[in-house]
């Protein structure tokens, strides 16, 4: 009796556990997937069949660690769980684990359905305005649980259905099909690549944030530079693109072109091309235009130009132009600025002077761009610099201290986009007034000395005069000589 009631006790748990204890697992062709044991690790015998609790016998193991696999290359034990690899179409389906102690031949202590997922796979990369289709679904026609399909873009957002008549470089990255069904969940990823995507290498950081080719003029950006520091002028594609890649969409042509700016912002003549890519396989740049702009690797996908120094004409406009078959461009914009210090009246003053000091680039800074003042050590501005610092310093009386070098910085955040220098030479205001004493005085000696000379001259003259008198009366005698 005790034995009947224990007996259907089990009975019921395994049915209540069978009915239960479903589980959904969603899988792509090719995949490899892990069908884990019941809960109940109890057993003298383990069987995994597919179709029905009695149906294709897969793999058995008992409590003594004795197994036997079915098909070698396609199931294999991992402890108790069966992995089942390279899942082609006639592997979806159900699995059942079937125990025995408790007894229970045809009664699944587990039961796991193998479904179907299907998401596509872009496998050519995308040029900007070409439309992107993906799709995520799932086979189970007999299954009660629709599951909750979506997507997620690279930048996080969940949508439900993609189609995009024009893709654009922010497309470009991992996409994410999520199928959620209760507690399980399934993150296949795929990636999309566009093939806009460019990245500018910081100078100072090494890091690199996305700048994107695009037709868009939305995206640009502006490098700073100065005579006193470097000059590099971006252009490079994501490090997952290949040259291959653009090859494949039939590139034509790849150079660089400049449009000078005058400093009062104005464009002046029209855009001179500096350099054209060879793209044969020697990849090299061909020099257009005279310029002592340097380039990089252009096989390892760095089309920048750079310099040790920045220069005055280098403000402008720098187009990096990639063009395709059937007339589609890419083209990016890297606007140069060149920071520069002017110092009015002149960068040699006197003590006491009044001094404008004024760090630009001749064109207003954007919001997010600070700007720094590094006078000399010894200098002690007063009033001094206010926060934040200003483009224009007034200073309204030099001293000598402030002789030496002042830096004007640009920041953007903690990162220093560029740095300008200018020389002040200050001579003390006392050595001017000492040197008025020194040329008065030698003035004065001079004068002195004229004076002497006149007098030394007039004195002469009468002597000359008087002896000539006195030489006149030499040969008469003397009266008095007669009386003796
Ligand atoms: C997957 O879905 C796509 C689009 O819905 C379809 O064209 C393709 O035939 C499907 N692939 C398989 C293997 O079912
Ligand atoms: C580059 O793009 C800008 C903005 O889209 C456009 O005005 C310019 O003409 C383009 N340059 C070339 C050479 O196509
Ligand atoms: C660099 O520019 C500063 C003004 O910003 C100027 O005073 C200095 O002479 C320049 N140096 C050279 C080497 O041209
Ligand atoms: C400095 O700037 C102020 C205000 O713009 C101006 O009035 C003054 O004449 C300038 N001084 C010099 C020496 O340039």
């Amino acid at each position: 009796m005790k034995n009947l009631i224990q007996s259907v006790l089990i009975l019921i748990s395994v049915l209540i556990a069978a009915k239960g204890a479903e589980e959904v697992i969603y899988a792509q062709v090719g995949e490899r997937v892990i069908l884990k044991p019941p809960a109940v690790d109890k057993y003298k015998y383990m069987y995994w069949r597919f179709g029905s609790p009695q149906g294709i016998q897969l793999a058995w193991r008992n409590y003594l660690s004795g197994n036997g696999i079915d098909k070698e290359n396609k199931f294999a034990w991992s402890g108790s769980s069966l992995v089942i690899s390279n899942i082609e179409q006639n592997n979806f389906g159900t699995y059942y684990c079937v125990t025995s102690d408790p007894p229970s031949d045809n009664l699944a202590a587990k039961q796991v359905k193998l479904v179907k997922l299907n998401v596509t796979n872009p496998s050519s990369p995308l040029l900007p305005g070409e439309s992107l289709s993906l799709a995520c679904s799932v086979e189970d026609s007999q299954g009660d649980q629709k599951p909750n399909i979506y997507w997620q873009t690279p930048n996080g957002q969940k949508i439900k259905n993609i189609l995009v008549k024009h893709v654009t470089s922010q497309h470009n990255g991992k996409w994410t099909c999520v199928v959620k069904n209760g507690e399980n969940e399934k993150h296949t990823q795929i990636s999309v690549k566009v093939l806009g995507e460019l990245l500018c290498m910081h100078k100072y950081h090494y890091s690199s944030f996305p700048l994107y080719l695009d037709l868009s003029p939305a995206f640009s950006s502006t490098q700073y530079t100065s005579n006193s520091s470097r000059i590099t002028i971006p252009c490079s594609f994501a490090p997952d693109i290949t040259w291959e890649h653009f090859k494949a969409k039939d590139i034509q042509e790849v150079y660089w072109q400049f449009s000078p700016k005058i400093p009062s912002g104005v464009i002046s003549g029209g855009p001179q091309r500096l350099f054209t890519l060879s793209l044969q396989d020697s990849m090299k740049w061909n020099v257009n235009q005279h310029t002592d702009l340097k380039t990089q690797d252009p096989k390892k996908g760095d089309l920048s130009l750079t310099r040790k120094l920045g220069k005055e004409e280098d403000r402008g406009d720098y187009e990096c132009i990639m063009k395709f078959k059937g007339g589609k461009i890419l083209n990016r914009t890297v606007r140069v600025e060149v920071l520069q210090i002017i110092s009015s009246p002149r960068p040699e003053l006197i003590s006491g002077q009044p001094l404008n000091l004024t760090c630009s680039t001749g064109n207003q800074l954007p919001s997010d761009v600070q700007l720094k003042w590094s006078p000399p050590k010894q200098s002690s501005l007063s009033p001094p610099i206010p926060d934040p610092h200003p483009a224009k310093l007034t200073i309204p009386q030099v001293h000598t201290g402030d002789e030496g070098e002042w830096e004007c910085t640009l920041w953007q955040g903690s990162k220093q986009l560029t740095s300008a220098v200018i020389t002040l030479k200050i001579e003390p205001k006392l050595s001017v007034w000492m040197l008025v004493i020194i040329c008065s005085a030698a003035v004065v000696v001079i004068l002195i000395l004229i004076l002497i000379f006149i007098f030394y001259r007039r004195r002469q003259r009468k002597m000359r005069h008087l002896r000539h008198r006195l030489c006149q009366c030499k040969n008469p005698k003397p009266k008095g000589f007669y009386r003796t």
